[in-house]
């Protein structure tokens, strides 16, 4: 059957009217005016106007990293009583729930890259509780490859496209990492069997950070988040990722939207690990070093709830593309440590999101708490009513909201800081390496051998210097690291 008119079609009819944005109705959606049936399309179509102009600002800035991802909305329920440690309200009941909204990504890849890349996964937690937003913005490795977020911007570049090639660069991913040696314990994490999730439903998610947990006597302790993943993990060798990389570049999306839309709702166990703050210096390393873990053995999981994933977006754009996570967006009762990496965040993502989204990006649904009060005014954007006729500054004689002044637990304020400015460095030393060594003697002689392999793929293709460079580096892990790795380097035709 052949219809007039795509009106005509019974699949069609009976759907309201379509209309122009400002929402006057259409009249033709098929065909712009034109000055007759041969004539010129006229500039007084405003349905023709409005739908391209609209059309041609659809794109926003892709996330600088984290751009490839896939969200989905869930809850949080408090299994376990932390309440000695801190008096986030959400934490306060066994039983409590609390809708989160979660956004799981790879790192280097733009938008459209392949789901199934060796590379570090993001994981982002909004907890949407009654004291505004906390969001966790951990990764699914415990550990990064830097700790000073002024090296940030640089590593990432090295992970970019080449500013003249616009192609992936050995030489630049090698070289930076050859250079910052503290590297080597994440990089043995992203080059083991460990590197490539299978999805997004099959791997933890850590804080990586030591973050405080506070209570309103002002009393504290330091905490690293673990959310462990209920469905095992899973992971996927390098063939087989790089078969689905052509095959099915979005894998994880699919999989995660599939699981949720058949019943399948993914899970994930909630712990911290404590830290005393009489017991930091007892540590033989900096417990703000992000490169570094926190033994299990001396500081056990203790458990706090579960997270639950059981609805999809109903758009991706509204909700996950324009989801704006942020380590500073906090709870009193969980808050900032001194890591140097956590400093840096605190600023760069609500500076990223007023870029990305604008200045308002807290108001656009997916991120607005469930209630937020302040004199904040205007800018692009606001949909909020703005503060409607209320005092647009405070103190104020006629209403509005004041500050709270009650709580102590918005940060760890016992905590006493003195000393001297300056750039102070981080001297590398045996420290550095020991817990990338007692990971690498944990794996048995296939994963050793997967793991040099993998390494060997990429150093392969970097200059001859960097490579000794790297090879040294994870000699002083352990000489047989550094050995495997030179003998895949050597099959792979190099002269090391
Ligand atoms: C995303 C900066 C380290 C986890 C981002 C974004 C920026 C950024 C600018 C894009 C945000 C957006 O456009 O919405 C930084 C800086 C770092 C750092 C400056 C170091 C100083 C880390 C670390 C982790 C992490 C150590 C994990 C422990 C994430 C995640 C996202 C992200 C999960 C994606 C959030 C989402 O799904 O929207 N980061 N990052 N980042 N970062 Fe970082």
């Amino acid at each position: 059957m052949v219809y007039q008119h795509p009106s005509d079609a019974p699949e069609t009819a009976n759907q309201g009217v379509l209309t122009t944005s400002n929402g006057n109705p259409v009249k033709s959606n098929q065909n712009s005016t034109t000055a007759g049936p041969m004539g010129p399309v006229l500039i007084q179509d405003f349905h023709l106007i409005d739908k391209l102009a609209h059309f041609d600002r659809e794109r926003i800035p892709e996330r600088v990293v984290h751009a490839k991802g896939a969200g989905a909305h869930g809850y949080f329920e408090v299994t376990h009583d932390i309440t000695k440690y801190t008096d986030a309200k959400f934490l306060n009941k066994i039983g409590k729930r609390t809708p989160v909204f979660t956004r799981f990504s790879t790192v280097g890849g733009e938008a459209g890259s392949a789901d199934t890349a060796r590379d570090p996964r993001g994981f982002a937690v909004k907890f949407y509780t009654e004291e505004g937003n906390w969001d966790m913005v951990g990764n699914n490795t415990p550990v990064f490859f830097i700790r000073d977020a002024v090296k940030f911007p640089d590593f990432i570049h090295t992970q970019k496209r080449n500013p003249q090639t616009h192609l992936p660069d050995m030489d630049m991913f090698w070289d930076f990492l050859s250079l910052v040696p503290e590297s080597v314990h994440q990089l043995t994490i992203l080059m083991s069997d460990r590197g490539i999730p299978d999805g997004y439903r099959h791997m933890n998610g850590y804080s990586g950070h030591t973050l405080s947990l506070v209570k309103n006597d002002g009393s504290y302790v330091w905490a690293k988040w673990h959310f462990k993943t209920d469905q095992g993990i899973k992971c996927f060798h390098a063939p087989e990722a790089t078969k689905l990389a052509g095959e099915d570049p979005n894998y994880a999306t699919r999989d995660l939207f599939n699981a949720i839309e058949r019943g399948d709702h993914p899970s994930w166990s909630v712990y911290v690990q404590i830290v005393k703050p009489e017991d930091v210096e007892k540590l033989d390393f900096d417990l703000f070093d992000i490169t570094k873990v926190l033994p299990h053995k001396d500081f056990p999981l203790i458990p706090v709830g579960k997270m639950v994933l059981n609805r999809n977006p109903e758009n991706y754009f509204a909700e996950v593309e324009q989801s704006a996570f942020s380590p500073s967006h906090m709870v009193p009762g969980i808050s900032v440590s001194p890591d140097r990496m956590l400093q840096g965040r605190l600023f760069s993502y609500p500076d990223t999101h007023r870029h990305r989204l604008g200045v308002n990006y807290t108001q656009i649904p997916i991120n607005s708490p469930l209630s937020a009060s302040n004199h904040q005014r205007d800018g692009y954007m606001t949909v909020n009513g703005n503060g409607g006729k209320l005092p647009n500054y405070e103190p104020n004689s006629f209403g509005g909201p004041y500050q709270n002044n009650l709580s102590g637990a918005t940060f760890p304020e016992a905590v006493s800081v003195s000393g001297i400015i300056g750039s102070h460095p981080y001297v590398l030393s045996d420290v550095d390496f020991r817990q990338a060594c007692s990971l690498y003697n944990l794996m048995n002689e296939g994963e050793k051998n997967r793991l040099a392999s993998n390494i060997a793929d990429g150093l392969h293709q970097a200059k001859l210097f960097i490579q000794k460079r790297q090879v040294a580096i994870f000699r002083r892990v352990d000489s047989d690291y550094g050995l495997r790795v030179e003998n895949e380097l050597k099959k792979r035709g190099s002269s090391i």
